[in-house]
């Protein structure tokens, strides 16, 4: 096992976090396996939500996406179909969780402050001050066609919009002060002037309202982002309580970020420790040393079919392959010269096919590989890997050298996914004093360690002492 030396850690007592990203759209989780469940059904969330809390994590996070992705005008066979609205399905599951977060992906771009601020705040309220929103502004212009609004914003202006949104949003949830509602002896349940009127003017909003709820437990939703672009990290280190990252796994990788959002909140002149990092992670465990090869095998067969194989290398080559042997070789010609982004799908955007092709068939020649172990190999060592002791050492490595906070892991298969990690991981983490024995706090802000937020209207009582 490797051995980690724990003598200059720039944070020796930092504890690992966890949330649990519950994907619905993606090609990472196993859909064929028997203990695979529905991605849809409430008695799917339900499982891995109470795991989660049974396993003290911070935060149950949903992702969005508000339209099927596609490639070649077919819907895109890489994806597990399925994902109910967060915000809805969240309220459902504050019902039966006391403790754990829940986090919402909600688009900026589509959605509009006055509406958008009060529903989060509902969620907010309703769970006792758990609610999360993690705020995306959404990269394509396809998604636009939803609202006849294919190619809205340039990439600059919708960072711009999501910066205006948030302060928005900040105003309403501020509306009310924190002493708003009268005593039950008052004649009037409000307090006078308690209930302040927002008005918000930008380039984006106009909007004139008295807002319609107080302030939660935690004062309003906190604050997560993911995007990875030099804006979308500014815009993170302006704004986010939490970085939901894609640098996770490799440990040079991950500090360099961490160290980036650092450098850029110090010029936003926030602190540190008011911004957390959590990477979206997949963790595959095995009790002994000998197993975890087998194991990780079993992973990778189960989440790379023919058919997956198959449509990720069409993602690259541009065109149907369906004719081709998933067990046979790669496509023996070039791919299609266009413009990646053109395909709705992730895989290509931003990438050179032509490099692509190169070094897979580089990589298949070299191993001879055919095309379902050609989409194995090439993921076949991303992730958080080993025994749940060798796990939890590198862990607390990267937590405590300040490259990550912890991990927002998305589970291979649910529901039974997170079973080994809570029952396995979170012990060896606990034993070497990096993971919480019991919830201290009740609202998500407290479960992750980060300051109060007061309100710019904190007491009516208080500004008139003040005044
Ligand atoms: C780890 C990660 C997870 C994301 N999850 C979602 C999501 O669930 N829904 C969505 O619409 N966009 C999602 N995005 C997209 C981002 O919000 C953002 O719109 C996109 O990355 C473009 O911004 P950028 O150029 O700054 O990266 C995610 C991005 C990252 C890096």
């Amino acid at each position: 096992m490797t051995r980690y030396s724990s003598d200059d850690y720039a944070r020796p007592d930092a504890n690992v976090h966890f949330g649990v990203f519950f994907q619905g759209v993606n090609h990472n989780t196993i859909w064929s396996d028997p203990a695979s469940a529905s991605q849809i059904d409430f008695e799917t969330f339900r499982r891995v939500a109470l795991t989660a809390e049974r396993g003290l994590f911070d935060a149950f996070f949903l992702g969005e996406g508000l339209r099927l992705r596609e490639q070649q005008g077919k819907i895109l066979d890489l994806d597990i179909a399925g994902r109910p609205d967060a915000i809805t399905q969240l309220a459902a599951l504050a019902g039966i969780t006391s403790k754990i977060g829940l986090v919402a992906t909600q688009n900026s771009t589509y959605n509009e402050p006055a509406d958008l601020a009060r529903r989060l705040s509902g969620l907010d309220l309703l769970s006792g001050g758990r609610a999360g929103w993690n705020v995306v502004t959404t990269d394509n212009a396809w998604t636009g066609e939803n609202f006849r609004r294919g190619g809205f914003l340039d990439h600059a202006l919708r960072y711009q919009r999501a910066g205006e949104f948030i302060d928005t949003a900040r105003a309403i949830w501020d509306g009310w002060s924190d002493d708003a509602i009268a005593d039950a002896d008052s004649a009037r349940w409000s307090r006078e002037g308690a209930i302040n009127h927002v008005s918000q003017s930008s380039s984006q909003f106009d909007i004139s309202l008295r807002p319609t709820l107080p302030r939660s437990r935690q004062g309003h939703p906190v604050l997560f982002q993911a995007g990875d672009s030099s804006q979308g990290r500014d815009f993170g280190a302006n704004y986010a309580d939490v970085i939901f990252s894609a640098h996770g796994s490799d440990f040079d990788d991950a500090l360099a970020f961490a160290t980036d959002m650092r450098s850029r909140l110090r010029a936003a002149g926030r602190a540190a420790g008011e911004l957390r990092i959590l990477p979206g992670s997949e963790v595959v465990l095995a009790e002994k040393e000998s197993e975890v090869e087998d194991k990780l095998r079993w992973v990778r067969e189960g989440q790379y079919s023919g058919a997956t194989a198959l449509s990720l290398v069409e993602q690259v080559w541009g065109r149907d392959l369906s004719h081709l042997d998933p067990d046979g070789p790669l496509p023996t010609d070039d791919p299609v010269a266009a413009p990646i982004s053109v395909t709705r799908g992730a895989a290509r955007d931003g990438k050179d096919p032509h490099a692509i092709a190169a070094q897979w068939r580089a990589l298949a020649e070299a191993k001879n590989l055919s095309i379902r172990q050609l989409a194995i190999e090439t993921s076949a060592r991303s992730g958080w890997i080993g025994t749940p002791a060798q796990v939890a050492e590198r862990l607390i490595h990267f937590v405590r050298s300040g490259a990550i906070d912890g991990l927002n892991i998305s589970p291979y298969i649910v529901p039974g996914g997170l079973d080994d990690i809570v029952d396995l991981l979170i012990p060896e983490l606990q034993e070497r004093e990096a993971y919480r024995t019991r919830y201290t706090g009740s609202t998500l802000r407290e479960h992750l360690e980060l300051p109060p937020v007061r309100s710019r209207h904190h007491s009516v009582g208080a500004d008139a002492e003040a005044g």
